[in-house]
């Protein structure tokens, strides 16, 4: 397996943060610098990140996978510079490197997976996946009109492009639900101001099969064996993709 590779899925880092860590000089295979992500490596190895051993994951050991219900103001980076809390501070997983899976601006609230599966992490957040996600936006100007409805659903134009076609509610005047499949930076915010409708709240409820609940803000709960079963399932029509329950963005 490649080395990028085998990093991300020991749970060190993203598959791209990971490539970049080999890139910089940082990991060791076997005493020496390696900074080809592409060198192949079978797992048996001496791998070394910043000079500390990798843990050795067997083949089908289990993972950790945390659904947090993430407060407004906490950052959902592993690390701060501006000294702000992170998501990872929530979960209590000793001798476990937690990483979140995609993110969420510090304003939103709401579902965010953390987990040491780096594999898992690239499936739900690829784009390929189109894993849904659901959130519930608060909005400015309500109620919102049939017309930015309707340009919402069809894709609306951002200075990064077109965004895909979205499933959209109004659950109440002003009260939007949007279930998007992409993970474009501060996507739903944009999508709604671009159509005059600046969000004042949001919040994400569900992702794929998961679904917020009634966790509390800033509850934390370790998914079952059978939950992280149905993340990895394969999506119908989506080859290698995630199990959605009927949500279509
Ligand atoms: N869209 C946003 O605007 N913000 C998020 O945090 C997630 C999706």
């Amino acid at each position: 397996m490649r080395l990028g590779k085998h990093l991300a899925h020991a749970g060190v880092a993203s598959r791209r943060a990971s490539e970049q860590l080999v890139k910089g000089g940082r990991v060791e295979v076997d005493g020496a610098v390696v900074t080809d992500p592409a060198r192949d490596v079978g797992g048996e190895e001496d791998i070394r990140v910043d000079g500390k051993t990798l843990r050795r994951t067997e083949p089908g050991a289990e993972r950790a996978v945390y659904l947090l219900h993430k407060p407004a103001g906490v950052v959902s980076t592993a690390k701060d510079t501006h000294g702000r809390r992170t998501v990872v501070e929530f979960v209590r997983a000793p001798g476990v490197r937690l990483y979140p899976v995609g993110r969420l601006d510090a304003e939103t609230t709401g579902l965010i997976l953390l987990t040491d599966d780096g594999d898992l992490a690239h499936r739900l957040t690829h784009p390929s996946f189109e894993v849904p996600k659901l959130y519930v936006a608060e909005v400015e100007h309500a109620p919102v009109r049939e017309d930015a409805l309707r340009r919402l659903r069809e894709g609306v134009r951002l200075e990064d492009g077109m965004t895909a076609p979205a499933r959209v509610k109004q659950v109440r005047s002003g009260v939007l639900e949007l279930t998007i499949h992409e993970g474009r930076k501060r996507q739903v915010r944009r999508m709604c101001e671009e159509v005059g409708h600046a969000v004042k709240r949001l919040q994400r409820v569900a992702f794929g099969p998961l679904k917020l609940g009634d966790l509390a803000e800033g509850g934390v709960r370790r998914l079952s064996a059978a939950e992280i079963e149905r993340l990895r399932a394969p999506a119908p029509g989506v080859p290698g993709g995630t199990g959605r329950d009927g949500q279509r963005a």
